[in-house]
């Protein structure tokens, strides 16, 4: 099965209401990719009529799991869908670990954004000491269950997964693409044990410093089928470039 490549652009909290209207006017779209971008829930709105216009998706950082109510500082599913976001990140290792955000939460999360019709987008991955005790698949594969316990494999094959070792956020150190493609492949032979199905068709991203110079050689793993890209996706020239070796 082919899977359509996906780049997205995770902006975190950068930007400001002039440099955000600058930077999605120069992202190129491109047939062959679903180019997606995150900008802060503060410029949803300035971002998401001129990403629709050129073609980009829009994606949220992060979202309540709650539909309405007595939760100061939140932002619901429905308030995204008024400004057509289409995806949405969730459980973002920075989430996980400084806000707290459980795999309990993070499911709920997933749940309530399936239910909804949105694409989550769910980031896993295993710190450096982790890595270092030799528990990254279990580490991966044990977020990946929390979710699909929760949804269950047939909603499961809805989820867009970002591999994230959060060794090579923000670091410049990326995985390779060997060891990228290991845990790609570790997570969907994982997934494929419930449901082959779901296997094939879940997106699997790499996040962490990924840039121009090395996203060609990630992209052209089997199992890698697109990046979630942190500090180059605020440059330009740099995110076309990557979207451009996603072709
Ligand atoms: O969401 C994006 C990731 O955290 C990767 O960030 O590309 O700055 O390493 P980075």
């Amino acid at each position: 099965m082919t899977r359509r490549k996906i780049v997205a652009g995770n902006w975190k909290m950068n930007g400001s209401k002039e440099s955000v209207v600058e930077l999605v006017k120069s992202i190129q779209s491109n047939d062959a990719v679903d180019v997606v971008v995150a900008p802060s829930f503060v410029y949803l709105a300035t971002v998401a009529d001129l990403a629709l216009a050129s073609n980009l998706k829009v994606a949220a950082q992060n979202v309540s799991d709650q539909k309405q109510g007595a939760f100061t500082g939140e932002v619901s599913i429905p308030m995204l869908e008024d400004f057509s976001v289409s995806h949405v990140i969730v459980g973002h290792s920075e989430r996980r670990s400084l806000y707290a955000e459980t795999d309990a939460i993070v499911a709920d999360k997933v749940d309530a954004v399936l239910a909804a019709g949105l694409t989550p987008i769910l980031c896993v991955g295993e710190t450096l000491e982790q890595r270092e005790n030799g528990t990254t698949l279990a580490i991966c594969n044990g977020q990946i269950d929390a979710v699909m316990n929760v949804v269950g494999a047939e909603r499961f094959e809805s989820v867009v997964v970002a591999y994230e070792p959060v060794w090579a956020i923000g670091t410049g150190k990326s995985a390779t693409s060997e060891q990228a493609q290991e845990v790609h492949k570790g997570i969907r032979t994982h997934i494929a044990k419930t449901s082959s199905k779901a296997a094939e068709k879940v997106a699997i991203l790499y996040g962490g410093s990924v840039k121009a110079s090395n996203s060609a050689e990630l992209f052209a793993q089997p199992d890698i089928d697109g990046a979630l890209v942190g500090g180059a996706s605020l440059d330009a020239a740099e995110f076309n470039s990557i979207i451009e070796s996603a072709k």
